[in-house]
C-alpha cells in the first residue's frame, strides 16, 4: 500500500504496527470516500484529493486494533475509524487554512488551491459527514463523546489562537496539546473499547492509552517541526514558533535561557519577527532541547505500554505495542 506523493515514498507495509488491520483499514478507507457521494462535484473532487495524499492512518488503526483485541463488532469500528480519520482532516483543512500552510502528506492544502469561502465549507461538511458516521454505530453514549471530543478540540484551537501567542507557560503547553491532540487519541480508543464486551476497568485502561499515546504523539509533532525532515514529512516545518507557538522544545531551551534575546522577546510579540526566530529555531535545533522533550514523549509511550501488560498476548497487543513505540521512533 502507498500513500500519496511525497509520503509515497513511504510504504506503510512496512509500518508493523499496520499488519493486522491492512485490509480493514481499506474498509474505512471507502467508508470514508463514499461520503461525498451525491454531492456537489467539486466537494467529491476535494474529498477524493484529500483521501489520495494518504496519511498515516494512525488513529483508524487505534480503534481497529483496540476493539478487536476487544471483541468489538468490525462494522462500528469500521463506522469509528471513518469517523475519526474524517474529523481528524476536517480539523487539518481549518488548521491550514487558519495557520496559511500550503503543504500537507507532501501535496498542497485545499487552502493552496481555493478560497477561503471553499475551504471552511468543505471542512465543515466533513465536520458533518465524520458526526454521521458516528452515529451510525447506534452508540449513544459514544456520540455524545464525539462530539464533546470535538468540543475540546476547537475550544483549545481557539485558547491557542487567544491566549497562547508567546506565552512560555508548560501547564498551557499540555492543556493545548491535550485539547488539539491527545483528546481525539483518547476518545478513539476508549469509544473502541466502548463497543466491545469489555468492562469500565477495561474501557479505562483503553482510554489511558489513548491519551498516553495522544500526548506523546503531539510531543514528537512539536520536535520534527524542529528536526524533521521536511520531504518526510510533507508540511512546513520550523513554522510553529514563526505561528507563535512556544512548544516543549521552545519551553526547555526558555527555561535553560532565561535571558537569550529571542525568549525574551516572545512574550512581548516577538514571534512575529521572521529574522529572530528563524535564529531562535537554529538555537533550539541545535541544543539538547529537542532530546529533553523526547523523553517526556518516551515517558508517556511507557505509561501507555504498561497499560497493555492485562491482556493475553496477541497479534492486536503485539501490533498496539509496536504502534506506541512508533509514535516515538517515527518521522513522518
Ligand atoms: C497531524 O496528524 C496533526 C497532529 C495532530 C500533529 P498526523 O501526523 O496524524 O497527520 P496525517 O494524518 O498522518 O497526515
Ligand atoms: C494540529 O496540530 C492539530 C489539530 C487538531 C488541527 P499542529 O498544528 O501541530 O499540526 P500540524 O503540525 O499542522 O500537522
Ligand atoms: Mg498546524
Ligand atoms: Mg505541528
Amino acid at each position: 500500500m502507498r500513500h500519496g506523493s511525497l509520503h509515497g515514498e513511504i510504504d506503510l507495509n512496512a509500518v508493523t504496527f499496520l499488519s493486522p488491520v491492512t485490509e480493514e483499514i481499506k474498509l474505512v478507507e471507502e467508508r470514508m470516500r463514499s461520503q461525498a457521494d451525491e454531492h456537489h462535484p467539486d466537494l467529491r473532487a476535494a474529498l477524493e484529493h484529500l483521501l489520495a495524499a494518504g496519511g498515516k492512518r494512525v488513529r483508524p488503526t487505534l480503534s481497529l486494533l483496540v476493539g478487536n483485541m476487544l471483541g468489538a463488532p468490525l462494522e462500528k469500528l469500521v463506522n469509528l475509524g471513518a469517523a475519526v480519520e474524517l474529523l481528524h482532516t476536517a480539523t487539518l483543512v481549518h488548521d491550514d487554512l487558519i495557520d496559511g500552510s500550503l503543504l500537507r502528506r507532501g501535496t498542497p492544502t485545499l487552502n493552496a488551491r481555493w478560497s477561503p469561502p471553499a475551504t471552511v465549507l468543505t471542512g465543515d461538511f466533513l465536520f458533518a459527514r465524520a458526526a454521521k458516521l458516528a452515529a451510525d454505530t447506534d452508540h449513544l453514549p459514544l456520540m455524545k463523546l464525539f462530539s464533546e471530543t470535538l468540543a475540546t478540540i476547537v475550544n483549545g484551537e481557539l485558547t491557542q489562537m487567544f491566549i497562547s501567542h508567546g506565552l512560555i507557560n508548560r501547564e498551557n503547553y499540555y492543556k493545548r496539546i491535550y485539547a488539539k491532540t491527545a483528546s481525539l487519541f483518547e476518545m478513539t480508543s476508549r469509544a473502541a473499547a466502548m463497543v466491545s464486551p469489555a468492562g469500565e476497568e477495561t474501557i479505562e485502561s483503553m482510554r489511558d492509552f489513548g491519551y498516553q499515546i495522544g500526548m506523546a504523539f503531539q510531543i514528537v509533532d512539536d520536535i520534527l517541526d524542529f528536526n524533521g525532515d521536511q520531504n518526510a514529512v510533507g508540511k512546513p516545518l520550523g513554522s510553529d514558533l514563526l505561528n507563535g507557538l512556544v512548544t516543549l522544545p521552545a519551553i526547555y531551551f526558555a527555561e535553560i535561557n532565561p535571558n537569550d534575546v529571542d525568549v525574551l522577546s516572545l512574550p512581548q510579540g516577538g514571534w512575529t519577527n521572521n529574522e529572530n526566530m528563524t535564529r531562535l529555531v537554529e538555537k533550539i535545533r541545535s541544543s539538547s532541547c529537542t532530546k529533553k522533550a523526547m523523553v517526556e514523549a518516551e515517558q508517556h509511550v511507557d505509561r501507555a505500554l504498561a497499560r497493555l501488560e492485562v491482556f493475553e498476548p496477541c497479534a492486536e497487543r503485539d501490533a498496539l505495542e509496536n504502534l506506541a513505540k512508533y509514535i516515538v521512533d517515527r518521522k513522518v
